[in-house]
């Protein structure tokens, strides 16, 4: 006879150590304080239906509503959302967006493959006016890890080469090709290899905790006469080895946050001019004006071959992403790289058209720029009155304010920050912990002053009282 239910897997590896934290008995705690029965019920019908999975699943709580800067949940608790995935950059429900999306429903809901629609073609031309450089050429996806391996097909079309280099710790997609060149262990390693061939890691630059073993000063600036910047001469080794590498393909500031050292980017532009290598840039996070400017890698002056956008480009409301690469990359029009259902749906683009409006006229970049500089100011001042503090860091409004248990040896204190966010989260800020103990604050480009005011006022008390 036989059976519909397969064998249960029996070699499934051991989880890495980041699957514990939705299950910690910190979080089952503040869940039993502060959930209602009407919100268990809820969390266990998601936890019934839905794969399990680590980092997301069992969630924390449930939502009812999202606006401006805040989520609000079942039992009405206001909490200022500075994580968002990066996807509100103009704040939840923007009316604006809201109104274009109800008109564009209204006038042309969907446009099926082999037609276009003046929404996409606007978005088309929009995209090519505020990339850097003479980037120009697009693709839409609908999500963040499909643009990126339409990246990685244009790369490998564009040189006739099939290897990729990346950094480990990246995070650049869940699709294989995706998991391939990101380099966290939950996304890569475990149950679902094998993986791409062809794609190799490097340790990624990350001053503080240089993985060359590169000591900063106790500002966390690293002594670049010392280092001579290890992390782009090992970039620069690989290159040179292995003389086909297809692209280097990174994040230009590092979700974590971490930036790149003074120099770092030419460098690397440099390097892949040398072997023929593309450079493409991830900016699903970064892009849009969360640092500042409307892409991260504007802060260098360095221009990629392809850049890939997402997350906040539908304006957090719908699903959209982007690849824009050099008119010249575009070599393989017999074959279709994306060609996905919703690559020219006129409402998402709409969404994505409006929100880059939002953020131009708004002047949102110009703000994150200001605001997330009186942010760094004040994490500072933090420091010198928290010795758990080792290292803030950000730019714009990519913020990171790294705990240790002493700033000699710094030893990361991930119990610390758990606690800290747990604190901060019964007070009315919410925020994730990226690394275990960093703390990692991407707030809307639509914060006011008086609202990053509260808001590190909170995480201040909560680092006082979890010292
Ligand atoms: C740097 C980076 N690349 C790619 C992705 C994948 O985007 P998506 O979740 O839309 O597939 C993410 C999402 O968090 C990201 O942060």
């Amino acid at each position: 006879m036989t059976s519909r239910t397969p064998p249960p897997r029996q070699n499934i590896p051991p989880a890495p150590a980041e699957g514990d934290v939705n299950t910690s008995p910190r979080r089952q705690a503040w869940q039993e304080q502060h959930l209602d029965t009407a919100c268990r019920a809820l969390l266990d019908r998601d936890a019934a239906l839905f794969l399990h999975q680590s980092v997301s699943t069992p969630c924390l709580n449930a939502i009812r509503r999202a606006e401006g800067i805040y989520i609000e949940d079942m039992q009405g608790r206001r909490y200022m959302d500075f994580h968002g995935n990066n996807v509100h950059h103009i704040g939840y429900g923007h009316p604006r967006l809201k109104q274009a999306i109800r008109e564009q429903m209204e006038a042309l809901p969907f446009t099926p493959r082999r037609f276009t629609c003046e929404p996409a073609v606007a978005l088309a031309e929009k995209l090519r006016a505020i990339a850097p450089g003479d980037l120009g050429k697009v693709l839409f996806t609908t999500g963040g890890s499909d643009a990126v391996e339409v990246a990685m097909k244009i790369a490998r079309a564009a040189t006739g080469r099939f290897k990729f280099l990346s950094f480990w710790d990246a995070f650049h997609g869940a699709g294989f090709g995706a998991a391939s060149i990101g380099g966290e262990q939950l996304f890569r390693s475990g149950p679902i290899g094998p993986l791409l061939g062809g794609c190799e890691h490097i340790p990624p630059f990350a001053c503080y905790r240089c993985p060359y073993g590169f000591a900063t000063d106790e500002n966390g600036q690293p002594d670049l006469q010392r280092c001579a910047m290890a992390c782009a001469n090992a970039l620069r080794y690989v290159l040179e080895k292995e003389g086909d590498i297809a692209a280097v393909i990174a994040e230009p500031a590092r979700a974590v946050p971490y930036l790149p050292p003074p120099g770092f980017w030419s460098a690397v532009r440099e390097t892949c001019n040398a072997h023929g290598t593309l450079l493409i840039f991830d900016e699903i996070p970064t892009g849009l004006g969360k640092t500042g400017r409307m892409f991260a890698c504007d802060h260098d002056g360095v221009t990629p071959d392809i850049l890939v956008m997402g997350k906040a480009l539908g304006g957090g409301m719908l699903p959209i992403a982007a690849t824009i690469c050099r008119p010249d990359l575009d070599v393989a029009g017999d074959y279709a790289f994306g060609h996905y259902t919703h690559e020219k749906n006129p409402i998402t683009a709409r969404a994505a058209l409006t929100t880059i409006d939002i953020i131009e006229e708004e002047g949102l970049s110009e703000h994150a720029a200001e605001l997330g500089a009186y942010a760094l100011e004040r994490l500072h001042d933090m420091k010198d009155r928290h010795p758990s503090i080792g290292d803030v860091r950000g730019r714009g409004l990519l913020l990171g304010i790294e705990l240790v248990r002493d700033r000699q040896d710094r030893i990361p204190a991930a119990e610390q920050a758990e606690a800290v966010l747990y604190t901060a989260l019964e007070n009315g800020l919410s925020f994730k912990t990226t690394m275990g103990n960093v703390l990692t604050l991407t707030p809307p480009l639509i914060t006011t002053r008086a609202e990053m005011d509260r808001a590190l006022n909170i995480l201040e008390q909560a680092i006082g009282d979890n010292a």
